[in-house]
């Protein structure tokens, strides 16, 4: 991985993009950090005077936003590169950008000569650059540098946004190492973005019409920074100066890890009402055997514990998780403890993976691993005792009359679907109301994925 320590040059020193590509088209594939990735690598190429397509086929270039993060999709990013070519045989400009690039750089190159540009999570404020670059030498431009100064400080401000909820980075990268993880090679070491600069650019969000941020980090639950007062604060100080801006209505976080689970970000939950009752806390496995494998720092126990602190400061919260399934080594035995912690902690929803081994981390080095079958048997297990699980939790919220913020348009003649401060998807048909309002909606109905509403009364409009 190379380093660098260059200062940033701002986009609006690009030469003259004169015949380059017009149209752009960018589709991000994985976590959410990469669909904000996505968001700023538009915005700025829109601020460069090019324009988004509406479909993929319209577009002269296309940028594939990628992830690392197990085997299956990677092999997605070849495929779909493949499917760029058109029938006339020719192409448009391929960038390929995220977590693929910066793992497999040049290799990108060789395996799929058809790519243009490979650009690292780290890099992509160079992308006007690097459509230049390969333009006038014909060759693929390759970017995975991780300069100390950020990409924050290159991109442009924040435009307005198509929908009220949006995301906003505050920490990127993770230094915890769990031995399964590509995301400590491909997004690099732990860094948490300047107190200034997220409120500066909530505040921007707000103006542009958003009623709620989501704040993200690989470790967000780490971020720290110096409030105004010089002050050095944690995540529940950010979400505090937040919760006071107005016009802001909603405020989530996520993913958090167990050992950076404070009591001043629990007490947070009590406290303050715009933080929304939804924890992402993933566990991983509920043997402690694993969990020490996985190099997780945390146990069965203590996870719990802290579950434990989060329902007493907030008992309505709604708990998400994530899960590997077949870890190497992972026995029968510790599988039940998984299925353990899943009963005692009781989750609101969940994800849940077979492991994947991935190059160069250490587990992939680790003996005994797992069949495909034993993996698929297990998964299948842990995902229909979640399913009960997520099927019980939204039982539970019928009945409840609850707030939610508009988010789309929904499949049947005015109907609108929004989110439930749980982060369910309630359907409701609400004369009068559009998308980026909150109404208040009695629960009638719950499905497994989401639930109807009644609309009560319009909030904002
Ligand atoms: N195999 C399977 N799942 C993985 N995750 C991370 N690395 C792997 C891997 N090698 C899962 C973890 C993490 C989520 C984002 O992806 O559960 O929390
Ligand atoms: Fe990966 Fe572990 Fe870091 Fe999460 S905490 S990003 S699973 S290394």
């Amino acid at each position: 991985m190379s380093q660098s320590t260059d200062t940033l040059v701002p986009p609006s020193s690009v030469p003259d993009p004169e015949g380059g590509p017009r149209r752009y088209f960018v589709t991000s594939f994985g976590c959410q950090m990469n669909v904000y990735d996505g968001e700023r690598m538009s915005e700025m190429l829109s601020a460069q005077g090019m324009q988004a397509a509406d479909q993929r086929e319209d577009a002269d270039l296309v940028i594939l936003n990628t992830c690392h993060i197990r085997e299956k999709a990677v092999a997605r990013v070849y495929s779909d590169i493949g499917r760029l070519k058109r029938e006339d045989g020719s192409k448009p400009m391929i960038a390929v950008a995220g977590c693929v690039a910066q793992a497999e750089g040049e290799e990108i190159a060789r395996r799929a000569p058809t790519v243009d540009i490979v650009v690292g999570p780290q890099a992509y404020h160079r992308l006007p650059q690097l459509i230049e670059q390969a333009r006038s030498t014909r060759k693929t431009a390759v970017d995975t540098d991780m300069p100390a100064v950020t990409k924050f400080g290159a991109l442009p401000g924040r435009a307005r946004q198509p929908r009220p909820s949006a995301f906003l980075t505050v920490q990127e990268g993770c230094d915890k190492f769990c031995t399964y993880c590509v995301v400590p090679y491909t997004r690099g070491a732990e860094i948490s973005r300047p107190f200034a600069d997220l409120v500066e650019e909530a505040k921007a969000l707000v103006d542009g019409g958003v009623k709620e941020i989501t704040l993200l980090g690989q470790n967000v639950n780490a971020w720290t920074g110096d409030d105004a007062s010089g002050r050095s604060q944690g995540l529940e100080g950010l979400i505090e100066v937040l919760a006071a801006m107005p016009g802001l209505e909603r405020i989530r976080y996520t993913t958090s890890h167990p050992n950076d689970m404070t009591d001043g970000l629990i007490a947070a939950h009590r406290d303050i009402d715009k933080l929304m009752p939804y924890l992402h806390l993933p566990v991983q496995s509920g043997s402690d055997r694993i969990l020490k494998a996985m190099n997780r720092s945390h146990n069965a126990a203590s996870y719990l514990a802290i579950i434990d602190k989060v329902r007493a400061a907030r008992p309505d919260i709604a708990l998400s998780g994530d899960f590997i399934v077949g870890f190497p080594g992972e026995t029968e035995a510790d599988f039940q403890a998984t299925l353990d912690i899943v009963r005692a902690a009781n989750y609101a929803q969940a994800y849940s993976f077979k492991y994947s081994s991935r190059p160069g981390t250490p587990a992939a080095d680790m003996e005994d691993q797992i069949s495909p079958e034993i993996m698929d048997e297990r998964l299948q297990r842990l995902q229909s005792l979640l399913g009960e699980q997520q099927q019980a939790f939204n039982q539970t919220t019928v009945g409840q009359r609850t707030r939610v913020l508009l988010e789309r348009e929904g499949r049947k003649p005015g109907q609108l679907v929004g989110k439930s401060p749980w982060l369910q998807s309630v359907h409701v048909v609400a004369p009068g109301a559009g998308i980026g309002d909150l109404i208040d909606v009695e629960l009638v109905s719950a499905g497994p994925n989401s639930l109807e509403g009644q609309a009560l009364a319009l909030v904002t409009a």
